[in-house]
């Protein structure tokens, strides 16, 4: 079976449209194109019990950062932006990220909390099957109290409390006045006369989801997508929907 993924983006200025079209052209010679219907097997009604499913076998494939997720935030007026964040707890019924107070992000959520949040794991099965999965979820966003916060900035890593105390999200900096910055910071902390608590501009927001869409797909097979709304309370209703 051949399996065709997306990894020969075109590139316009032509560095490698010929090539790709001869590498493309001399895979058809020696195997057959085919196609499916990939399928989402769902545990039972709740997103949660799928998500926990997926991001399982998320952690235990060979990807290097399986917590990473694509935020998107927006002004009030619908400016959009997005960035990578790291999930940094899976809650029953939420998705805690944390960042900077001072941050875009953070000045987009504190006037519009309505926020997206998207998965993408891509890898190969044991089996040699090739996942590809998309998780979208989409909700409004709550900022966690400090002492919420708290447990979460003392699981840091030091590198992450250094940067947290050494970094002003956003704002412009001479890489040589950082360095010496970051080194003396350093040096106080392994002589024990700075500490690193937690900060005031540490921030940790949950997203509450209203909506989770699942997409799955595998080798050379079309894509399956079941989408989530939240009926109130704990009540989800699905529909599968095309790819
Ligand atoms: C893989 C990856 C993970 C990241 N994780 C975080 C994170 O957990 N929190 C964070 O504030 N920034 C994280 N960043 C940096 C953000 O992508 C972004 O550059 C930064 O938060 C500033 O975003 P903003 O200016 O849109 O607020 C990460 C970047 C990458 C590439």
């Amino acid at each position: 079976m051949l399996t065709r993924n997306y990894n020969g983006v075109q590139h316009t200025n032509g560095v490698n449209g010929t090539k790709a079209a001869e590498k493309v052209a001399a895979l058809k010679t020696v195997a057959a194109e085919t196609s499916g219907l990939a399928k989402i097997e769902l545990p039972d009604g709740n997103p949660f019990t799928l998500f926990r499913q997926w991001h399982v076998d998320a952690l235990a494939s060979h990807l290097v950062l399986p917590n990473a997720l694509c935020l998107s935030t927006a002004t009030k007026d619908g400016r959009v932006s997005s960035r990578h964040v790291i999930l940094r707890r899976l809650e029953d019924d939420g998705f805690v990220i944390m960042t900077d107070r001072r941050s875009k992000k953070s000045a987009e959520l504190a006037e519009n909390p309505a926020a997206c949040m998207t998965f993408l794991w891509c890898y190969r099965r044991a089996d040699g099957v090739t996942v590809n999965q998309q998780v979208r979820i989409e909700g409004e966003t709550v900022e966690l109290t400090p002492e919420q916060v708290g447990d979460l900035y003392e699981r840091e890593p030091l590198y992450c409390k250094v940067r947290t105390h050494l970094c002003h999200q956003g704002v412009e900096v001479d890489w040589d006045e950082h360095k010496k910055k970051h080194d003396e910071l350093l040096q106080k902390v392994a002589e024990g006369v700075q500490t690193l608590p937690c900060p005031d501009h540490f921030v940790a927001y949950k997203l509450y989801p209203t909506m989770i869409e699942f997409y799955y797909a595998h080798d050379s097979f079309i894509g399956d997508r079941i989408m989530f709304l939240k009926k109130g309370g704990n009540n989800w209703e699905h529909t599968r929907i095309a790819a």
